[in-house]
């Protein structure tokens, strides 16, 4: 799978890609990410990206021609067409709500963009014309794209060949189809008592039929 986003930020995400699940999937050809900076394709002067709003108001808009400029440079297409090729998506608090649903779809694509916002958001234009879709992660709103781009990246790595050192760990987890689209039992380790707060005699026993049980019935 191939990621490309888009970004006025691409440092933010050198931190982001050494972490460990994150360099596994990439190592292991799972994964693809490639960062473009709106700024480098800008086709006005002194780097400037974005501008005052149209009648008025606080914050800057992100220009609709800067951001064509770069979907032009980096697909070599016109930028109300590269949509075609593979969807693009804005970072948007109005958009979908990311979701393991939406996770799904996603995995499913071989590649796809993800254009990160900041100050006040983008010029209306192209969310009309050049991109596919809106993705939230929450009724809540952030600084910038970059953070949303992160978490979905994140999410989708997990699911992806070679990234966790244990393939059952991202099989089994909550909202996963394996645990019933519902959240996950609770977890103990070492110490069987701690402070007198015991882990659960069952998990213990060494019996895995009523440990299953046990996880079964504890699952929210
Ligand atoms: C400060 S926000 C813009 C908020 C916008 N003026 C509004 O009121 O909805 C700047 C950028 O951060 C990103 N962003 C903020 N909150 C987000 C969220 N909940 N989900 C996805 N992206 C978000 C978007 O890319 C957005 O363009």
């Amino acid at each position: 799978m191939r990621i490309d986003i888009f970004t006025l930020f691409p440092q933010w995400f050198n931190w982001f890609f050494q972490q460990r699940h994150l360099s596994n999937v990439v190592q292991a050809g799972s994964l693809t990410a490639r960062l473009f900076d709106y700024r480098e394709y800008t086709p006005l002067r002194h780097g400037q990206v974005d501008d005052t709003p149209c009648g008025g108001g606080a914050g800057m808009v992100l220009r609709a021609d800067v951001v064509c400029a770069a979907l032009e440079a980096v697909y070599r297409t016109p930028c109300d067409r590269a949509r075609d090729e593979r969807p693009l998506f804005l970072l948007s608090p109005r958009g979908q709500r990311l979701d393991s649903g939406l996770l799904t779809e996603l995995e499913r694509l071989p590649e796809f963009g993800l254009l990160c916002g900041r100050y006040e958001g983008f010029d209306e234009r192209v969310s009309e014309h050049m991109v596919t879709g809106e993705i939230s992660i929450g009724d809540y709103v952030v600084s910038g794209g970059e953070l949303p781009a992160m978490v979905l990246v994140d999410a989708l790595a997990r699911r992806l060949p070679g990234a966790l050192g244990s393939e059952e760990s991202a099989v089994y987890e909550s909202f996963s189809e394996e645990l019933g689209g519902g959240l996950e039992y609770p977890h103990y380790t070492k110490p069987a008592d701690f402070r007198g707060w015991k882990v659960p005699e069952v998990l213990l026993s060494g019996n895995h039929a009523e440990i299953e049980k046990w996880r079964r019935e504890h699952q929210r």
